[in-house]
């Protein structure tokens, strides 16, 4: 249950509603009360002027007490009636307020896991599968929700109509009241049970529901290869197998639920038959009446759902308990990327990385050793190196997704990590090596990088971005021009186009570094050497990092470093590495033979 108290402060907040709606929760049951003992009284009146009836047979009072019972027959009637609206009314607000107080809980619960969910780094994403992330503040919040809400009001609800019922059985009859309650304990514990089960058994149909998503949703990702190598009969055999596994298991679950009726329906009849039992007995002894019994009966009925409830409650809490556990092992788990200096300070653009060794936590490869080099302000690196050479890993560390092992880098001859994270990674302006676009049209997708929404509606500074990244004149061949949505249920485009978008977000934010990692592998050569014939401009006062594996898209840079197998091998400008006659002219010279 420790784990629950990380909601006091959630609950703390939003007392003044709980306390409002225990104080409804008082009230309903009040007006609960009145009913049974209206009915006694019924009973009881009903008796008396039968009773009287039949002794003044054949006396003309006869009519005028017939006609005194139907009235007051009427008025209990009446009675019952406006006591039932009254408790409407009251339970309505119960729901209304605790119900209420859950669905904020919640809210304040998604968002602070989705803060949170922003604040940490790469290497979080990369060791927790995406359905458990979505599932925390999804599927776990839920299931706290029903803590805050249901199991909160039907425990409180309980306690109240546990006190009012059985101080006013006991004060009618003590022994009664301990035969009839008897059963009550035995039911709440084998709902426990059953419910229990029930659970337990719904998180299989839910698990295999799950697995259907994902298969579905990897075949329609992936439906284009699957069509091309023919493999829509094997992959409807998959689905099959999965679907009848999730039959199986909703059968299953079916049957357990099955059993949940019948024994809430058994117990309290059980209690009901013992009433009439020993309420008879009672009654011959003078001790209750017969409106007694009639009263007894409709306690039992009162009872027996809240009751039901508490071993259904008990089950959910022991959920509640669980997700909340999850929940807050993650809201514990610090970034490791931390942002060690509040205060925001603008980049020049030095850049040096000392000696700089990595190896992925993930997966233990060292994919970086000892690499140094630095660029001034305004200047141009380029880095070449085969696949898995270790570049991109370079530009992570300067985007500070990871942290090195050994060695520093330095921006503006200070060492990133004292540098503030946001003013660093404000004016890097980085296309990464995988695109990514939002589901979202083309012009905010340039915009993205840029602050405020005034700049964002400046549409002439996204054209300006997208001539520079040759990419303006595709735009404009689109129906809807830069209001064109891309991504899904929008157009698809090539890889070379959402290259070049991606290339035109990273000029319109005009950050003082700024990073090309291999981003226009997918563009044609003629179009690459527009693009880099533009950026001479732009990159003028910025210091420029160009990764790629083309020898023509990085020759006029002022450096060149060349890696392999995370090792620098050769370094220097493209004229000093032909000169050198190693491994850079081989590859100059072999791509030159290719085109
Ligand atoms: N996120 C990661 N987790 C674990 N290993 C990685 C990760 N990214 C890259 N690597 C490994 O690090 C090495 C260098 O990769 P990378 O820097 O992406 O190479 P390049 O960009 O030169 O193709 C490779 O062996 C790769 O498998
Ligand atoms: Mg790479």
């Amino acid at each position: 249950m420790k784990e629950l108290k990380a909601l006091n402060k959630y609950l703390i907040k939003y007392k003044g509603r709980l306390i409002l709606g225990v104080f409804f929760i008082i009230c309903a049951n009040w007006f609960n009360l009145y009913p049974a003992k209206i009915f006694r009284t019924a009973i009881d009146t009903v008796i008396e002027s039968l009773n009287t009836y039949n002794m003044v047979e054949g006396s003309f009072i006869q009519k005028d007490i017939y006609d005194e019972l139907v009235m007051s027959l009427l008025l209990f009637g009446a009675a019952l009636i406006g006591l039932a609206l009254i408790k409407g009314v009251f339970t309505f607000f119960m729901r209304y307020t605790i119900i209420m107080v859950s669905r904020f809980i919640e809210f304040d619960l998604k968002n602070d896991i989705y803060n949170k969910y922003q604040q940490l780094d790469t290497s979080f994403y990369k060791m927790n599968k995406t359905g458990d992330i979505m599932n925390r503040i999804g599927d776990d919040v839920s299931k706290v929700r029903m803590y805050v809400g249901p199991s909160i009001m039907y425990l409180i609800n309980l306690i109240v109509l546990f006190a009012f019922v059985i101080t006013t059985m006991v004060n009618i009859n003590p022994e009664l009241s301990l035969y009839i309650l008897l059963p009550l304990p035995v039911m709440s514990v084998t709902i426990y049970y059953v419910s229990r089960l029930i659970n337990v058994k719904s998180e299989r149909v839910q698990n295999q529901l799950s697995r259907i998503f994902s298969l579905s949703q990897e075949t329609f990702a992936g439906i284009r290869v699957i069509k091309a190598y023919n493999k829509s009969e094997d992959t409807i055999q998959n689905f099959n197998e999965e679907s009848k596994q999730y039959k199986d298991t909703a059968m299953d679950l079916v049957k357990t639920e099955s059993l949940f009726h019948p024994i809430i329906l058994f117990l309290p009849v059980l209690s009901t038959l013992i009433t009439i039992y020993v309420g008879g007995l009672e009654v011959i002894k003078g001790t209750i009446t017969y409106g007694n019994i009639g009263e007894f009966v409709i306690y039992i009925n009162l009872l027996t759902w809240p009751v039901a409830s508490l071993g259904w409650v008990t089950s959910l809490i022991q959920r509640a308990v669980t997700s909340q556990k999850r929940i807050n092992e993650f809201l514990k788990t610090e970034p490791k990327i931390q942002s060690n200096n509040p205060i925001p300070i603008d980049i020049v653009g030095n850049v040096e990385f000392k000696n700089v060794s990595f190896t992925y936590p993930e997966s233990g490869i060292r994919a970086l050793k000892n690499i140094s080099f630095s660029i001034k302000p305004g200047k141009t690196l380029a880095i070449v190196g085969k696949t898995g050479s270790g570049k991109s890993t370079i530009i992570q560390l300067l985007n500070r997704m990871y942290d090195c092992n050994t060695g520093e880098i330095f921006v503006d001859n200070q060492n990133i990590e004292s540098i503030n994270l946001n003013s660093l990674r404000n004016q890097t302006g980085c296309v990464p090596q995988e695109v990514f676009l939002f589901s979202d049209t083309i012009s905010n997708n340039i915009s993205f990088g840029t602050f405020g929404n005034e700049e964002k509606s400046n549409t002439e500074k996204v054209i300006w971005a997208a001539k520079q990244a040759a990419v303006h004149e595709n735009i404009i061949n689109f129906e809807d021009g830069y209001k064109t949505k891309v991504g899904e249920r929008g157009i698809t485009l090539s890889g070379g186009q959402k290259q070049r978008i991606s290339v035109a977000r990273a000029i319109l934010k005009n950050p003082n570094i700024l990073i090309f990692d291999d981003c226009l592998s997918a563009v044609d050569t003629e179009t690459e050497e527009e693009i880099l014939g533009n950026l001479k401009s732009i990159m003028v006062d910025k210091t420029t990092i160009i990764v790629s594996h083309r020898i023509s898209t990085i020759q006029h840079a002022d450096q060149i470093i060349m890696i392999d197998n995370g090792e620098i091998i050769e370094q220097g400008t493209h004229k000093e590495l032909i000169d050198l006659n190693k491994n850079y002219n081989n590859l100059y010279k072999k791509q030159l033979f290719e085109q």
